[in-house]
């Protein structure tokens, strides 16, 4: 069991754990996720480790709640406990060790890209970082990439920093000139057309993945994905591949194909919740 040490709401439907889990912790780098389980029976959801703490023996879980169990992983509070956590799992990132990196997240992404940041500082590369998000609410991880380096925020209503999508301020990055490398890390279009501009300056870019996953050891074929016309599983072989081989037209579909479940699997637990709440109506 893992234990829940702090929770907080970074937006509207983020939350971050601190979760006990000392060996993870120990031997996690940046890249790297776990699967967790919040029950014996529960499904398994993989978790890209935000941080961890070492000293305290503690890993970060950044959680969207957008189907049945990642809300009830985000419902978690202090004192709750995980059932199992199995990890880490996935290669660590490729990190360059002097240079520029520009490092860009969207929405939740944004979580995915703070380790990776941290990673490329310690290595001694310098950082910029470009994170976007809906509106001021849905920006996360803004204070800690600033104290790692420069960042520039959109917004797509433009309540904050730079009004349009992380592109607009990526291209004129690049434009500038002077970027070694970029990670990008967010929704799937977003990657795509992140992608896309970079290859227009030749510019290395490195994407992290995030396909259904099931086992995340390499077994269940559930997280293949195509890179450079090969299969390759993004649990053991990725998260993170070269942004500029990857299919993501076969990564979009194969992320849709288990909408409908999730969809009646959220009904199912509202029903259940509604049957308990009111045991005698129909
Ligand atoms: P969102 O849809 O609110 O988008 C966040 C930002 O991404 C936008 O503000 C914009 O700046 C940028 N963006 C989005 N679409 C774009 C496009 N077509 N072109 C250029 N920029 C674009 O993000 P969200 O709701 O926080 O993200 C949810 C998605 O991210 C989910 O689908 C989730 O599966 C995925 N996700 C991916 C990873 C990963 O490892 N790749 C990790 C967590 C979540
Ligand atoms: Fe099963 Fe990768 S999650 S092979």
């Amino acid at each position: 069991m893992h234990v829940i040490l702090a929770r907080q709401q970074l937006s509207p439907n983020v939350t971050r754990l601190d979760v006990a889990a000392p060996r993870i912790a120990r031997v996690r780098r940046p890249g790297q996720f776990v699967i967790v389980r919040l029950a014996d029976c529960s499904e398994r959801i993989p978790l890209t480790i935000a941080d961890a703490d070492p000293a305290r023996g503690s890993i970060t879980l950044v959680i969207q709640a957008v189907g049945k169990s990642t809300r009830e992983l985000s419902a978690l509070q202090p004192g709750d406990s995980i059932h199992d956590i199995a990890g880490p799992l996935g290669q660590p990132t490729e990190l360059i060790p002097a240079g520029t990196a520009l490092c860009i997240g969207g929405g939740v992404g944004t979580a995915v890209v703070y380790p990776i940041a941290q990673g490329l500082r310690q290595r001694g590369a310098r950082v910029v970082s470009v994170i976007g998000a809906r509106s001021s609410e849905w920006i996360i991880f803004q204070q800690e990439l600033a104290s790692l380096g420069d960042v520039i925020v959109c917004t797509d209503d433009g309540s904050c920093g730079r009004k349009g999508f992380v592109t607009d301020a990526a291209r004129d990055l690049l434009e500038a000139g002077g970027m070694d490398i970029v990670y990008a890390v967010g929704p799937v279009p977003m990657m795509r057309a992140v992608a896309e501009l970079t290859r227009r300056y030749g510019t290395r870019t490195i994407v992290s993945l995030n396909p259904v996953m099931i086992d995340g050891t390499g077994m269940c074929g559930g997280c293949r994905v195509s890179v450079g016309g090969a299969v390759r599983f993004a649990c053991v072989e990725g998260p993170e591949f070269d942004g500029h081989l990857v299919d993501f037209n076969e990564l979009q579909d194969r992320l849709s194909t288990y909408r409908e479940f999730e969809r009646r699997a959220e009904a199912c637990a509202a029903d259940a919740c509604r049957l308990n709440r009111s045991p005698t109506q129909p």
